[in-house]
């Protein structure tokens, strides 16, 4: 395994749109092995493909990661992720995120959401979510599509965000 490098805003493959994986081979195993890897290094909870420089569907989420990293029981592979169902009822979370490194804000999210993968073994998944979980899946599914959390607060806020940035 290896530790692979992070790409920060503002680098231009974190604003583009992901291409979908057609196999889930040892490749791409070996490559979701060190995106976990990754994650652990760098004390993230979740991981898109695009902040490791790759633009394809791929994510890897553990919710249960501790403090200084240390893996949850449950890691959780997603290749080709959809969002296919959202609750109505929405919640207010503060994220962070390893591409706009020490910095966060409050995000609106859906409180709940149905998410459609392939698994490690390129098996068929569906996950019901709900809060953290549910948080971390639409943050990282938005990186598949270019969008960053800052892209989802006011103008005010990001562009402090992005001012603090540039200085540090
Ligand atoms: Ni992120």
């Amino acid at each position: 395994m290896a530790i692979l490098e992070l790409y920060t805003y503002p680098h231009k493959v974190l604003t583009k749109k992901c291409e979908e994986v057609e196999i889930v081979d040892d490749e791409v195993r070996k490559f979701l092995d060190d995106m976990l890897e990754t994650m652990y290094h760098d004390k993230g909870v979740g991981l898109a493909a695009p902040q490791v420089g790759v633009s394809k569907r791929i994510i890897v989420i553990d919710d249960k990661v501790g403090e200084n990293g240390e893996p949850g029981p449950h890691p959780i592979y997603m290749v080709n992720p959809k969002i296919i169902k959202k609750s109505d009822d929405m919640i207010l979370f503060n994220e962070g995120c390893l591409s706009v490194p020490g910095q966060s804000a409050e995000v609106e999210r859906h409180r709940a959401v149905s998410v459609e993968y392939l698994d490690y073994n390129g098996k068929k998944q569906v996950l019901d979510a709900e809060e953290f979980l549910a948080v971390i899946i639409q943050h990282e599914t938005d990186h598949l599509d270019g969008v960053l959390y800052i892209d989802r607060i006011s103008r005010l806020k990001r562009n402090m965000i992005i001012k603090k940035l540039s200085k540090s």
